[in-house]
């Protein structure tokens, strides 16, 4: 990842960046709206960590929850841009340390099965398909679900 990259946690003033972002990374069918990341933002029991440059621009963001002790992934997606250089994986370790701090004992997601970019970060970080979900993003979208136990005491010394 670039030196100047830092990780903070998004705030209702970077919306405007991350609807920038969506527009980057997801069809207009799937994107989300404003509403539903503030929900992620100021919402209890979530976790919004931001990756920003050297001028504070937000380049990704990911969005977290926890339910008692499993927390899901909601939500990645980084500047095209930036990819390829360790941002997502950086705000993924940020979920986990997160989430195991947080007393979660596993983490899950759903990838679309033909996301080559996505499904790889999640493996090198051991994420494992647990099942799938038929037509989940539309006709002939299946969705797989993917889990990785979590460490409580640990997460943080990787
Ligand atoms: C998925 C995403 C967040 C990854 O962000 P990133 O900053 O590029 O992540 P990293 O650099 O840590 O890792 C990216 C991985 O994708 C791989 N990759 C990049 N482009 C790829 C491509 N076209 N095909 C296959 N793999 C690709 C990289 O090589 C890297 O894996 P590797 O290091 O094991 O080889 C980013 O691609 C993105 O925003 N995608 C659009 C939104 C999205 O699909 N979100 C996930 C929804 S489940």
């Amino acid at each position: 990842m670039s030196p100047v990259l830092t990780i903070d946690t998004a705030t209702a003033a970077d919306i405007e960046a991350i609807l920038g972002l969506e527009e980057t990374g997801f069809a207009p069918a799937s994107r989300w709206i404003g509403r539903s990341w503030l929900g992620e933002i100021e919402g209890g029991h979530h976790f919004t960590p931001a990756a920003r440059d050297d001028h504070g621009r937000v380049v990704g963001v990911a969005a977290f929850q926890l339910f008692a002790d499993v927390a899901d992934l909601n939500r990645i997606v980084v500047d095209p841009a930036h990819r390829g250089r360790g941002v997502g994986e950086a705000l993924l370790r940020a979920g986990l340390d997160w989430a195991a701090g947080s007393g979660a004992e596993r983490m899950l997601l759903e990838v679309e099965w033909a996301n080559e970019p996505a499904l790889a970060l999640y493996r090198r970080l051991g994420f494992v398909e647990i099942t799938y979900r038929r037509n989940y993003y539309g006709p002939d979208r299946d969705a797989l679900v993917m889990e990785r136990r979590l460490d409580p005491t640990g997460e943080g010394k990787r």
